[in-house]
């Protein structure tokens, strides 16, 4: 049954008590106003763990001063619904003073991501991420915590964090979810009118035209970028804030598209700012993974050919 917990020191102690009988944790850390995408990576843990933790909470510190903090979607009765059927075991619910008690002054600083893509606009907000996702990975000490693909640069501040404060969890991603029409789900689309939610599509349209554009040969980034902006700047309410093609780990532009780089954009529709991404592939280098993939797959499943080889 799912049980809620709001207090640090309630929650240490059910993480012990897991612990203690060797119960694998998978994590999920979220601000609430739960969706499909969210569920996508609660469904994944259910899957993995013995037991799975979700927290909800508004992280103060990743909001500026003039973003959308106190607008921000709660729906708290909601969420634990949604998780009790999901079977999740505790939702992590703490009050703002618990997690930044007076006196809070620490937080986690990185030299060259936090000022990339998204971090240039919102100054401080992949601080208040890491610095979130840092303290809650300490209370859960999860196995397991996973991520969306959907908020890219926040998956790789994350794991760069894992990496060079040498905790102990492996952090997955997993892919992001959307509507029908291609629109990325997220707790921000209830921001949009039913107009602006048809102009967002704008944003996967342009994602997808790069695609096809590496598919037919482009690499050049400027000329693929210069027409993802064509599509957006096509939509009334769209107003670009970025659009680049970036390196998976080092968030840097790159000239031209290698295979794996990412595409990622955040466009604003009328007040709602919208982010949105796409890992670029090359079909010639997937089509070479998926022959090796069954090449391997068709030794290591005829034990008398391998044998006869020996
Ligand atoms: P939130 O926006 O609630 O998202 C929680 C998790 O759900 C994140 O890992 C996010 O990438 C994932 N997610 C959101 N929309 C998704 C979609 N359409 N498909 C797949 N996954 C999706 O991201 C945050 O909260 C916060 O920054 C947090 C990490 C909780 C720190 O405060």
């Amino acid at each position: 049954m799912l049980q809620v917990i709001t207090s640090i020191e309630d929650i240490k102690q059910r993480i012990k008590a897991f612990k203690e009988n060797q119960l694998s944790i998978g994590f999920i850390p979220t601000m609430g106003a739960l969706h499909e995408g969210h569920l996508s990576l609660v469904r994944q843990a259910r899957k993995e763990n013995d037991k799975v933790v979700v927290s909800i909470f508004v992280n103060p510190l990743q909001f500026g001063i003039n973003e959308d903090f106190t607008q921000y979607p709660r729906a708290f009765d909601n969420d634990c619904k949604l998780l009790s059927k999901e079977g999740v075991d505790i939702v992590f619910n703490p009050k703002a003073p618990e997690i930044y008690p007076n006196g809070f002054c620490t937080s986690v600083i990185m030299e060259h991501l936090e000022d990339k893509l998204c971090g240039k606009s919102r100054p401080g907000h992949f601080r208040g991420v890491a610095t979130i996702v840092l303290k809650l990975l300490n209370l859960i000490n999860p196995d397991i915590a996973y991520f969306g693909q959907k908020d890219f640069q926040q998956t790789v501040v994350i794991k760069r964090v894992v990496a060079d404060l040498n905790l102990d969890v492996n952090i997955k991603v997993l892919p992001t979810i959307r509507n029908k029409e291609g629109l990325a789900l997220s707790s921000r689309n209830a921001y949009l009118s039913e107009t602006e939610k048809k102009d967002a599509l704008c944003l996967y349209k342009a994602l997808i035209r790069a695609q096809t554009m590496v598919n037919a040969g482009t690499k050049n980034t400027k000329e693929i970028t210069a027409e993802m902006e064509k599509i957006i700047n096509n939509s009334k309410s769209a107003k670009i804030d970025y659009i680049s093609i970036v390196n998976p780990e080092t968030l840097e532009a790159v000239p031209e598209v290698q295979h794996g780089d990412v595409a990622a954009l955040a466009v604003r529709i009328g007040k709602t700012r919208l982010i949105d991404n796409i890992i670029l592939f090359f079909l010639i280098a997937v089509m070479w993974i998926n022959l090796n993939v069954q090449e391997i797959q068709s030794c290591s499943g005829s034990a008398n050919f391998s044998s006869h080889r020996m």
